[in-house]
């Protein structure tokens, strides 16, 4: 056992280590509820042996020591932090701390808790004048000129501008900005961000703005430091209300409520939809409105005691990957995966996690055998953040990709250019089985019950070589299958039967061309009709067609160019499947009625083809976002006016996936309500 004080020495040095990685590198080596458990565990030892406290503990500490990179900026207000409730009694216990301490009840406003860099940001006479970092809370650094590239961040405030302002908030990287940014990190062998908040504030911290320019950073405000000149205000929403007024950004999610009550259920809200924000949230801050009581219940020194963070649980784990292996997917991509020792992460157990392709290995470089990060990424694929290199066994070998297809045996190849790796064997048992799976799925030709177990079986049976196959099982064969009783073999057999009045748009997704989605289906599917014309067009008339890139042209005549494939749209065709199902005028009109602004460029969908495509199911695509606007699209380089506009006024903005979403169901993709 160790003593006490060695414990809290250990600790302390633990504690420093990482403060240094965290907040000075941007290069955290262990995840943060990790980080939150060390620190925990010194606060109590701390607690419990007050003759060992120190009032320069790491655990009393706010942020780390601003750099010399930077030249300090002394805040008006210091810049304090957060006193954290993990679970729903440490709320509780905060909420009748509160009520001990002062008579009269106040209502609770609902922060979300952005997971990027604390950021004060000064106005004077209106205009913008200074941005500084937390640094120790005390003194932060001067990122003014870094600042001034965030399109949400306004040069001169709206209306009546107080003749000084000092506002704090929170710079953050959206999720989507942060994948494209690391994708393209991977392509040139940069160094890969770790999660978006680290992103964020590398893209910060750099001398030459023009490289924070190029970061599609962003805003929220969401606390008042020090005014001059301002109207009276009395509650925390009011703040809020005046800072949006000002034209500052203030996050659309905040919700001002009575009793402890609602605020948990706002804290189990969020912790179900976190991840149906295009921005990363670590918790739910909940703060006293009534800004007297504030004054009443103050602060201690480090932390103000009118306010708390509810944390979310861990969705970042350390664990040992066992392994890595390879698997096939239908287009004969080779995608490393790792085998990890099973972790329990952001809800569930994983084993596997993704490694997406060889670059990506080698610059996280993680080893069979390491100690590794997995982090739950976008609610369900496991992702292998990085190793913890200071946890590396001897000796550890790094990993190469294998030379031939793990399943097949024949070898794999990398495409010039490209950092995918297939099998080119277009008969390789994997591939049959994925594409098989694929001509299923929902989206495609919707067989259901047709999923992996059953594909395999099909093939390995002998009874299914190609989709085309599919159609020509009869009930006695898939009846006499192990795996099926009479009811179940006779729903499979009508299920195939029923695919074949899917529209061309499935059809053609499900035939499993590269680069070839769902949306580009259905461009192709509207603009030709039949899929015979399709297979009869030249690359240069599919390429001609509005919302078709050159890439997926080349595909699609490739495709069709191979006599293998025409052969199986000659079994297809004579099984009866329909060639020419468009549903053109008959497309559901689930956007009568609705508004939707399109910014930015969409892969395979020009602005007009995306707006075609909304006025095609009965909705509005004006040029402007007003507040008649249901969503904004929001492409690669959107339009920074509209986006800014979107959040003023709280309308959704939607990436691709969630652009998809809305044409096929005319609903939001699950956009927290309220
Ligand atoms: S209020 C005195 N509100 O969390 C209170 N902070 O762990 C100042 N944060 O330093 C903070 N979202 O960087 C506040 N809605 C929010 C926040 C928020 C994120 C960050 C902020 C702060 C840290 C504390």
């Amino acid at each position: 056992m160790e003593a006490p004080a060695e414990e809290v020495a250990r600790l302390r040095a633990e504690v420093a280590h990482h403060d240094e990685r965290y907040h000075g590198l941007d290069d955290p080596e262990i995840s943060d509820a990790e980080y939150d458990a060390l620190v925990r565990r010194l606060r109590a030892l701390e607690d419990a042996h007050p003759e060992l406290a120190s009032a320069d503990s790491p655990s009393q500490a706010v942020g780390v020591a601003p750099s010399a990179q930077f030249s300090p900026v002394e805040h008006l207000i210091p810049m304090m932090s957060l006193e954290n409730a993990f679970t729903f009694e440490e709320l509780r216990a905060w909420g009748d701390r509160l009520t001990r301490r002062v008579q009269e009840s106040s209502a609770f406003v609902c922060e979300l808790k952005i997971d990027g860099v604390a950021m004060s940001l000064r106005y004077e006479g209106g205009r913008f004048a200074q941005a500084a970092t937390r640094g120790n809370g005390r003194v932060g650094e001067d990122v003014t000129d870094n600042v001034a590239t965030i399109a949400a961040v306004p040069e001169r405030l709206e209306g009546d501008a107080p003749e000084l302002l000092e506002v704090r908030g929170e710079v953050y990287m959206p999720v989507s900005a942060f994948a494209a940014l690391n994708r393209r990190q991977g392509e040139v062998g940069g160094k890969l961000f770790a999660n978006p908040r680290n992103s964020a504030a590398g893209s910060l911290r750099q001398k030459d703005v023009s490289i924070t320019a190029s970061r599609e950073l962003s805003l929220f405000t969401y606390q008042l430091g020090a005014i001059e000149g301002g109207p009276p205000l009395r509650t925390h929403t009011e703040t809020l209300e005046l800072l949006a007024a000002l034209g500052l950004p203030v996050n659309p999610e905040i919700r001002t409520v009575s009793t402890l009550d609602e605020v948990y259920e706002r804290c189990r809200y969020w912790l179900e939809h976190r991840h149906d924000l295009d921005y990363e949230i670590d918790g739910v801050v909940v703060k006293v409105d009534d800004l007297a009581l504030r004054e009443e219940l103050g602060s201690t020194s480090k932390a103000p005691r009118w306010a708390i963070a509810y944390k979310f649980p861990p969705e970042e784990r350390t664990t040992r990957l066992l392994g890595i292996m390879v698997s096939i997917g239908r287009t004969g991509k080779a995608t490393p995966f790792a085998q990890l020792e099973p972790v329990f992460v952001g809800g569930s157990t994983v084993s596997q996690a993704t490694l997406h392709n060889e670059d990506q290995v080698r610059a996280k470089d993680v080893r069979p055998g390491d100690l590794v990060i997995v982090r739950k990424a976008g609610d369900v694929i496991p992702e292998v953040v990085k190793p913890v290199l200071s946890e590396r066994p001897a000796g550890l070998a790094p990993w190469t990709f294998p030379a031939d297809c793990p399943r097949c045996g024949q070898p794999l190849q990398r495409l010039e250019g490209e950092s995918d790796t297939f099998c080119r064997n277009v008969d390789c048992p994997s591939q049959r089985r994925a594409r098989i799976e694929h001509f299923a799925s929902r989206g495609a030709m919707d067989i259901e019950g047709l999923g992996e177990r059953t594909a395999v079986v099909l093939l390995d049976t002998g009874l299914v070589a190609d989709p085309g196959d599919l159609y020509r099982l009869t009930l006695d064969q898939v009846g006499a299958l192990d795996r099926f009783a009479d009811v179940s073999a006779a729903n499979l057999v009508d299920a195939i039967d029923a695919s074949r009045r899917r529209p061309l748009a499935n059809l053609l997704f499900a035939l499993n061309i590269r680069h070839l989605g769902p949306a580009g289906a259905e461009v192709l599917a509207r603009a030709f009709g039949t899929l015979d014309r399709i297979v009869a067009a030249s690359e240069e008339e599919l390429a001609a067609t509005d919302g078709v890139g050159p890439v997926i042209a080349a595909s699609v005549a490739g495709f069709f160019a191979l006599e293998r494939n025409r052969e199986v749209v000659e079994k297809l065709r004579a099984a009866g499947v329909d060639f020419g199902r468009v549903e053109a005028p008959a497309l559901p009109q689930v956007l009568a009625g609705r508004s939707v602004v399109v910014t930015g460029t969409l892969p395979g969908y020009s602005r007009e083809a995306a707006e075609e495509a909304i006025k095609a199911r009965g909705g509005k695509a004006p040029g402007s976002v007003s507040s008649r606007t249901t969503a904004l699209v929001a492409g690669a380089e959107p339009g920074q006016a509209k986006l800014t506009r979107a959040a003023e006024l709280g309308i959704p903005v939607l990436d691709q996936a969630g652009f998809e979403h809305l044409l096929e169901t005319g609903e939001l993709p699950d956009l927290p309500s309220g």
